[in-house]
């Protein structure tokens, strides 16, 4: 990592979320397939974690795969696959190195849909990981806004169908109770490359007062340096929560 000089900031956020987009045109900007803008992607999704750690940040989200994604030619989701594969079992090879870094895995999203030996790859990765508290890093796979509020809205339902709630219980408490980020606190700040716009289905529930940051950066060229104008443009917004 080239020297960066890192500003004492007044105000962090306390979670951060990331929507890693932009790697198949970094790709194709270079005449190369697609599956290699997410190889390169998945290096800086690495890099970001650690140096976020190394600042203070203590919770981050990732987006690294959609509900919607399936929809992509089965050739690109076979490698995407494969690139989890390979992290995870690379993960477990620098297990050591992590639990040094304090570093805590954790997958967010539907595991149901997902081929079998990943999911085991995942389990044995938080399992392996769960007693670290330096910074925890979620990675949404297979994971949408939509259809987890949809499967927490069920349980609820399913609790209030069997008598042990009333329907008056439910309140947005709940509701975010039955989500996989029920104990973390909602992003403070979601910053998204690649020059769209959008959210795309990306902690739906959770961002309802989250600061937004675009950059025309492609996810792959992201840099520690684009963290920190995030961050620096963070401690500017004025947070009113419908206040005044
Ligand atoms: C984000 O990069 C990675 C995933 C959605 C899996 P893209 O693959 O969406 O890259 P672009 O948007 O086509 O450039
Ligand atoms: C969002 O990127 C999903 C991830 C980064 C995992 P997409 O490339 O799927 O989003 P759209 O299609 O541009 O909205
Ligand atoms: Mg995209």
């Amino acid at each position: 990592m080239e020297n960066i000089k890192i500003p004492s900031f007044t105000v962090l956020p306390e979670h951060i979320g990331i929507i890693m987009d932009g790697n198949g045109r970094w790709a194709k900007k270079r005449g190369l397939p697609r599956y290699k803008g997410h190889i390169e992607g998945a290096k800086t999704f690495r890099r970001i974690g650690e140096f976020a750690a190394d600042i203070g940040i203590k919770c981050l989200t990732f987006y690294a795969f959609s509900t919607e994604n399936w929809k992509r030619p089965q050739e690109e989701v076979d490698a995407i696959m494969q690139i989890f594969r390979e992290y995870l079992l690379e993960a477990e090879e620098r297990k050591a190195e992590n639990e040094e870094k304090g570093i805590r895995l954790r997958f967010i999203g539907e595991r149901n849909g997902l081929p079998p030996d990943l999911v085991a790859l995942m389990e044995d990765t938080e399992a392996g990981s769960s007693g670290k508290s330096r910074i925890l890093l979620n990675i949404a796979v297979n994971y949408g806004g939509r259809r987890e509020i949809t499967e927490g809205v069920k349980a609820i339902a399913r609790r209030a169908a069997s008598g042990e709630i009333s329907p008056d219980d439910i309140d947005e408490a709940m509701i975010s109770q039955s989500l996989y980020t029920k104990d973390i606190p909602d992003p403070d700040l979601i910053i998204r490359p690649s020059g769209e716009y959008r959210t795309s289905n990306f902690l739906t529930w959770q961002s309802a007062y989250s600061e937004l940051w675009f950059t025309d950066v492609l996810w792959p060229d992201f840099t520690e340096k684009d963290l920190i104008e995030a961050l620096l443009a963070f401690e500017k917004r004025g947070r009113r929560f419908g206040g005044v």
